[in-house]
């Protein structure tokens, strides 16, 4: 398909505030665990996420949603960090998501920096049979996982040096006085655009330039985020602030409608 074609048909929803895109997101999710409770979840991390699990974690037993059969895969994990580190991934995912549902610790995935973990991460997603739904964020300079500008479309799950960017704007994770990884274990591109669905969340007037060039920019390294353009199952929530430079502003909507 070409990128054209792809970004008619990519569907951007639009919020005035970043809890109604969260509270899409979250029902997207919970959809898709309702119509397939054994579905496999591809997970992101992140400020933006935050509302999203929150939801998720309220409907497990005030909407009876059930994680027992559900797998995940998470997009990335910093590398060096101890088991059980509280700056790293796996504990923002206990944190804010599984810690509070009924999911199954032996179907939760995330990947490891060692030398063999790259490819144990590609052969336990391909094991799973793929991911059905991936969720995303987009980092400030159009990253998503870890991929960082200059990533290549063909790119698998791999260990990554993080952009100076990246490291001031996660800065904020590690305690002060604690020096941050400046490596990342991350799927690569051509692994998050196997997913059979994408669902990018965007929130935040930080986001806007990068979510501009992912949708409506080229495709290319320059803007990791682009290569969603060549996938054809990509929905886009985003709030007001975050398109703010979108040129084809779509219409704004009411969660509660
Ligand atoms: C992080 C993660 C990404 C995330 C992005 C945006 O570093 N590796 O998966 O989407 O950067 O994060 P935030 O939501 O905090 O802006």
């Amino acid at each position: 398909m070409s990128a054209l074609r792809a970004q008619v048909e990519q569907p951007v929803r639009l919020f005035a505030t970043s809890r109604e895109a969260e509270q899409l997101v979250a029902g997207i999710l919970a959809a898709r665990i309702r119509s397939n409770p054994a579905s496999v979840l591809g997970l992101a991390t992140g400020a933006s996420m935050i509302g999203v699990y929150r939801e998720l974690a309220r409907m497990h037993p005030a909407g009876g949603l059930s994680f027992a059969r559900v797998t995940t895969f998470n997009l990335d994990e910093y590398c060096g960090l101890a088991a059980g580190d509280p700056s790293g991934f796996a504990a923002y995912m206990d944190r804010n998501l599984f810690d509070h549902v009924d999911a199954d610790r032996r179907r939760l995935h995330l990947p490891e920096g060692d030398d063999a973990g790259p490819a144990r991460y590609e052969a336990a997603i391909a094991a799973a049979d793929g991911i059905d739904l991936q969720l995303l964020g987009i980092g400030r300079n159009g990253h998503i996982g870890f991929n960082e500008p200059g990533s290549q479309g063909t790119s698998r799950t791999r260990v990554v040096e993080l952009a100076p960017p990246t490291l001031a704007a996660n800065a904020n994770d590690f305690p002060t006085g604690v020096a941050m990884p400046r490596k990342a274990i991350t799927m690569g591109i051509e692994t998050i655009l196997s997913a059979r669905r994408i669902v990018l969340l965007a929130t935040g007037a930080a986001k806007a330039k990068a979510l501009a060039g992912a949708l409506e920019g080229e495709v290319g390294p320059h803007n990791p985020a682009s290569f969603l353009q060549q996938h054809p199952d990509v929905t886009v929530v985003c709030d007001l602030a975050a398109a703010a430079e979108l040129r084809n502003i779509p219409k704004i909507e009411n969660s509660h409608a």
